[in-house]
């Protein structure tokens, strides 16, 4: 069985998938960190000396290479499925979980992680809001072609607890 964990930046998809990949026994894989080792730099550095187009190439190469990862739960970049035929990639090759959260719950918790994320370096405080908010309008489509749908605003416990169901549910099928 293979995971993808999607939604926007600040969904929570890296913590929330190492702690169900702990609690299931299965591996844990972000493709942010995978891109980063392959290519020895990091995001914003990959996006300042190369551009934001390789950026996309090299993270749907990465995402193919997870095609025959075994019970595993992929954490993808927010914009994954956004780009190429990376959702349809997806939803062929494993079960996708969607990250869902408000443009509010968001901004609180990318207001002091935006450093890392080249996307919002040039975003003042005082747009973060609005630029999550169209932003989200644009990716919505993609992000709800997911295979299951979870509140990322609930409690760490309550949404290890509904995907821990939903794949109980998917074994015993
Ligand atoms: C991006 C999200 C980032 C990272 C890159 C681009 C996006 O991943 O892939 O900065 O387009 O939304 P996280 O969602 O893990 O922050």
């Amino acid at each position: 069985m293979r995971i993808f964990l999607i939604g926007f930046m600040g969904s929570g998809k890296s913590t929330i998938g190492q702690a169900l990949a702990e609690q299931l026994g299965f591996f844990f894989y972000d493709t942010d960190e995978m891109i980063e080792a392959a290519e020895e730099r990091s995001i914003p550095e990959i996006f300042k000396t190369k551009s934001e187009l390789y950026f996309r190439e090299k993270e749907k190469e990465t995402l193919h290479q997870t095609s025959n990862f075994e019970k595993s739960i992929i954490a993808v970049g927010g914009g994954t499925p956004c780009f190429f035929d990376n959702m349809d990639w997806m939803n062929d090759h494993g079960i996708t979980f969607h990250l869902n959260m408000s443009p509010e719950g968001l901004k609180q918790r990318l207001e002091n992680a935006a450093g890392n994320r080249p996307l919002l370096k040039n975003i003042d405080t005082d747009e973060l809001l609005n630029f999550i908010a169209l932003k989200l309008e644009e990716r919505k489509h993609f992000y709800n072609l997911a295979h299951f749908n979870f509140n990322a605003e609930e409690p760490e416990d309550i949404l290890l607890k509904q995907m821990k169901l939903a794949i109980s549910k998917m074994t015993w099928h």
